[in-house]
C-alpha cells in the first residue's frame, strides 16, 4: 500500500483515537512543545471511561487536567520531571515520581524498565515520501514511540520540521488525527541585576571555542548577554533558547571548533518562542537527536572544552547541589544536570557550573539562603559533591574541584548572601 492510502486509513478523530487506550495502561506524552494538545484534550474528556491509566512524561506544559482530584480513579501521574501541571497532585499523593537521569530513559523503555503502552506525539505534515518530523522532541520521545503497543499522532501545520533523527515514516504510526494549532511559546525570562552578575562571573569562565550547554531561564539568557566579544563557540545542549539564536546570528557561535558534528548545532529538544520554532524549521544547522546520544556521557566528553551551565535550589557548604527538590517536595528532576556535568569533566578541558541567586526572595518578602550548612531535610541531592566544579552567584565565583571540605566551605561561604554570612561561619567554625 501507498503512503497516501495508508495515511487515509490511519486518520480518524481525536474523539476515536483516545478510544483505543485500554484501563491500567501507562501513556507516556511526548516530551515538552511536542505535546499532542488535542489527543490530550480528547483523552481527558473520556476520562471517566478509563480506570487507572498511568501518564508518564518529563516536561510537560498541557492544563495536566487528568492530575486534578476528579479524575483520581481514572488518571494517576508518574512524571519523570514535575512540571507546574503534576506538583499539587503529586504533593497530595495523587500520583508517584520516578527519578531518572535523561540520557537514560531511553534505555529504560527499550529494556522495559520504564514501561510504554501508548505514545501520544504531535508530528509534521508527511513530505513527499510519507516522512513526518518529531520537531521539537525527539528526546525519549522516538524511542518510546519505538517501544509503544500503540501510537497516536497529532499532524500540527504549525509543528516546525527538523533534522537530526527526527523523521519517521507514517507506517510508524497507528492512528493520526489532524489539528493545526500553534505550539506553546516560552515567554522571555525577566533579567534583573542579580542575574546580569550572574551571566557576567559565568562568561568568564567560558573560553573562546568552546563547545557550551546552556539550560533555560533567566540564567542562561543573562550568561549569552556577555558572550558577545568570545569566539567560535558551538553548541552541543539539551535545548537552545532564543538567546542562542541572537549569539549565533552575531557569528559568535559557529560550531567550527566542534569536536563531534562539527558545523551543527546538536539538541535533543526545543522550546521558546516562535522566533526559535521558525529558526529551526527547516534548517539543516540544527540537529535534533535522541537524549541517549546528546546527553550521554561520553558523547559530551569527546566535545574539547566542554563547558554547562546549569541552576539549583540549595547547595549545601560540601558543596552537594540539590536542583529538583524543596526538602521532600518535588519541583522538577534530574533532567540532563548530571549528564552533562559528568560529560563536561570527562572532556579534554571541561568545566561545568552551577549558577544561582544567592537568596530566593518569596511573595511575603522574605528571604531564603541558597548556599545553606545543610540541605532542607529530605532534599534529593542531584548533583554530588564529587562531581560538581564551579558555583557561581551574583557575588562570585567558587571552585571546589580539587578542594578540601574546609576550602570549599570557605570559597561558598565568599558568594554567599551578606545577611547570612554569620549564620554560614558560625557554622563553617563548629565545623573545622
Ligand atoms: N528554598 C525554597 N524555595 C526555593 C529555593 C530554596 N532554596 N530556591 C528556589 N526556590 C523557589 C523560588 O522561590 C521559586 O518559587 P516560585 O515559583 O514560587 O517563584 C522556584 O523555587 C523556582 O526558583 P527559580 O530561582 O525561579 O528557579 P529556576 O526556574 O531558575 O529553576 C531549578 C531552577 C534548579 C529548579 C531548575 O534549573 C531545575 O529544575 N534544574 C534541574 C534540571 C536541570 O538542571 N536540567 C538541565 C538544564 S535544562
Amino acid at each position: 500500500m501507498n503512503w497516501e492510502k495508508q495515511y487515509t486509513k490511519k486518520l480518524c478523530s481525536a474523539e476515536d483515537a483516545v478510544k483505543h487506550i485500554k484501563s491500567s495502561s501507562t501513556v507516556v506524552l511526548a516530551h515538552g512543545v511536542g505535546e499532542p494538545v488535542a489527543l490530550i484534550n480528547a483523552m481527558v474528556e473520556n476520562g471517566k471511561n478509563y480506570k487507572n491509566v498511568e501518564i508518564k512524561h518529563m516536561v510537560s506544559f498541557n492544563e495536566g487536567r487528568y492530575a486534578q482530584e476528579e479524575f483520581k480513579e481514572n488518571f494517576r501521574v508518574n512524571p519523570m520531571f514535575a512540571s507546574g501541571n503534576v506538583r499539587k497532585a503529586l504533593a497530595e499523593g495523587r500520583g508517584d515520581f520516578t527519578p531518572v537521569f535523561f540520557h537514560e530513559v531511553p534505555k529504560y523503555f527499550r529494556e522495559g524498565l520504564l514501561n510504554v503502552d501508548v505514545l501520544m506525539c504531535q508530528v509534521t505534515p508527511p513530505d513527499k515520501h510519507g516522512f513526518v518530523s518529531l520537531g521539537t522532541s525527539v528526546d525519549y520521545t522516538l524511542q518510546a514511540l519505538r517501544s509503544a503497543n500503540l501510537v497516536l499522532a497529532q499532524v500540527n501545520s504549525f509543528f516546525p520540521k527538523t533534522y537530526g533523527e527526527s523523521m519517521i515514516h507514517i507506517s510508524e504510526l497507528d492512528s493520526i488525527i489532524e489539528k493545526n494549532e500553534k505550539i506553546p511559546e516560552l515567554a522571555p525570562p525577566k533579567i534583573g541585576d542579580v542575574e546580569r552578575s550572574i551571566g557576567e562571573y559565568c562568561a568568564s569562565l567560558i573560553d573562546d571555542d568552546c563547545t557550551l550547554q546552556l539550560g533555560i531561564g533567566a540564567i542562561p539568557d543573562a550568561v549569552m548577554l556577555f558572550l558577545d566579544g568570545k569566539k567560535n563557540l558551538g553548541i552541543h545542549s539539551e535545548m537552545i533558547s532564543d538567546g542562542t539564536l541572537a549569539l549565533y546570528e552575531k557569528g559568535v557561535i559557529t560550531n567550527s571548533k566542534k569536536t563531534t558534528n562539527r558545523g551543527k548545532m546538536v539538541v535533543t529538544f526545543l522550546m521558546g518562542t516562535q522566533k526559535l520554532y521558525d529558526f529551526v524549521d527547516d534548517n539543516p544547522i540544527v540537529e535534533v537527536r535522541p537524549v541517549d546520544y546528546v546527553n550521554h556521557p561520553v558523547t559530551i566528553m569527546k566535545q574539547h572544552k566542554m563547558t554547562s551551565v546549569n541552576s539549583a535550589i540549595q547547595v549545601d557548604l560540601q558543596g552537594q547541589v540539590a536542583a529538583e527538590s524543596i526538602g521532600l517536595k518535588q519541583f522538577s528532576g534530574v533532567g540532563g544536570q548530571v549528564d552533562f556535568i559528568r560529560g563536561a569533566s570527562m572532556a579534554d578541558c571541561g568545566k561545568s557550573i552551577i549558577a544561582m541567586p544567592s537568596i530566593t526572595v518569596k511573595k511575603d518578602g522574605s528571604k531564603i539562603n541558597k548556599i545553606v550548612p545543610f540541605l532542607d531535610k529530605g532534599a534529593a541531592v542531584t548533583t554530588s559533591r564529587n562531581d560538581v566544579d564551579y558555583v557561581v552567584t551574583e557575588f562570585g565565583i567558587a571552585p571546589l574541584k580539587g578542594k578540601s571540605l574546609r576550602e570549599r566551605a570557605r570559597n561558598l561561604i565568599a558568594i554567599g548572601h551578606p545577611d547570612f554570612q554569620d549564620e554560614l561561619m558560625e557554622e563553617f567554625g563548629r565545623r573545622f
